[in-house]
């Protein structure tokens, strides 16, 4: 008989909230999972014998709910980009009702920290009945979504409690990374040289993820002036705008504030219209190829008389200068990595936020930790 690990049994030690261990967890779960993914002395990702072969598959199919989708969002970024292999991503909700058709030979995706969600469970057998190869990303190894699939990589997060989840989210993005550098190879579009770098580039996230942490401090006072907003925007570019969904998600899930995520190059076709000095704005950035582009739309923002919470590196900072009402310090990492270390400020965020409210953070009002039934 296998233990099923609940709420009862795990003590928050000294934390107020089972969301902020959870949070904190992090360095340790990151690199706990990608220890199962990456040899560190070859640097290359080690994977599972697959049902089926990067190369051959036309495109990848992937569904989600919530959280889990917006992780899967980010990983359309690194398919796309590293393996050249085109990934569509659907809320699974949608997905399951739309009868796309799919491909001959092709790969279905599924992302899921409970592995009991309904609606992905759907998703996952309609793609069975059109005869894709299936794979899944999930927490609960024991899991419907588990055990239906052909081969299920685990994210070692263990248990989550809070209802807003926090390291099922970064852990799945650590698999899907690793599954993408995987797919690159076997596509030919990765050298060995560009995969060892990036396998080195994720293997300093869990560093990098408790140097942040020890500076949660400087979160506290933006969350105290977050609490006053009713409207909240995060915006980001690339890779950085599926993970302003997920922020402006945590935001709303826990802190019961309205908040939106945008592409910041979507911005001023919408949002823009909003901007005044009562809603703030979280821009993540990190300094790389796109930061002179979102540079551009911080700068609107701000001479329309926004509120910037910049989330960058000391380098993103220091090119932005004035204007910005916070700026919030990261280390400065690979643009590949940065979506893994760039969560955590936005968690804190929501965390705070709703801290300050005095919401309830593990159980937020309406919410349910996994939805299993239509
Ligand atoms: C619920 C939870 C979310 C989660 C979503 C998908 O809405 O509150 O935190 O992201 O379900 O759950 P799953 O278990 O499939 O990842």
């Amino acid at each position: 008989t296998r233990t099923v690990m609940s709420g009862a049994m795990i003590g928050k030690g000294s934390y107020r909230h089972f969301m902020q261990k959870e949070i904190f967890e992090q360095p340790v779960v990151i690199g706990d999972t990608l220890q199962s993914y990456v040899d560190p002395l070859s640097r290359r990702v080690t994977l599972p014998e697959m049902p089926f072969d990067f190369a051959q598959i036309p495109r990848l199919t992937a569904s989600a709910c919530g959280t889990a989708y917006y992780a899967g969002l980010i990983g359309k970024y690194w398919f796309e980009q590293m393996a050249r292999l085109p990934m569509d991503i659907d809320i699974a909700s949608e997905f399951r009702y739309r009868e796309a058709p799919l491909p001959e030979n092709g790969a279905a995706l599924f992302i899921s920290q409970s592995g009991e969600t309904i609606d992905t469970l759907s998703a996952l057998r309609y793609t069975r009945q059109e005869k894709q190869h299936i794979l899944s990303i999930v927490n609960q190894p024991e899991s419907a979504i588990a055990r239906e699939s052909d081969v299920a990589l685990q994210t070692l997060a263990g248990p989550e409690i809070g209802v807003a989840s926090t390291k099922a989210f970064t852990t799945q993005l650590v698999v899907l990374a690793c599954l993408a550098l995987a797919a690159g190879r076997a596509r030919g579009s990765l050298s060995s040289e560009r995969e060892a770098e990036l396998t080195s580039a994720l293997i300093e996230v869990p560093a990098q993820a408790s140097y942040f942490l020890e500076r949660e401090a400087q979160l506290i006072d933006i969350a105290n002036e977050m609490a006053d907003a009713s409207d909240i925007l995060y915006m980001g570019r690339g890779s950085m705008y599926p993970l302003a969904l997920e922020g402006a998600l945590k935001f709303k899930e826990i802190s019961y504030l309205h908040a939106e995520g945008y592409a910041a190059g979507e911005l001023k076709h919408g949002a823009m219209a909003l901007i005044d000095e009562h809603v703030p704005i979280v821009v993540c950035a990190p300094s790389g190829p796109l930061f002179d582009k979102t540079a551009g739309n911080i700068q609107e923002v701000i001479a329309r008389g926004g509120r910037v919470v910049l989330i960058s590196d000391s380098q993103g900072i220091e090119a932005i200068g004035e204007g910005v009402t916070h700026a919030v310090e990261v280390p400065e990492v690979s643009p590949f990595v940065a979506p893994i270390l760039y969560a955590l400020p936005l968690q804190l965020l929501a965390y705070h936020t709703a801290s300050i409210k005095g919401t309830d953070v593990d159980q937020p009002r309406n919410l349910a930790k996994s939805v299993t039934v239509e």
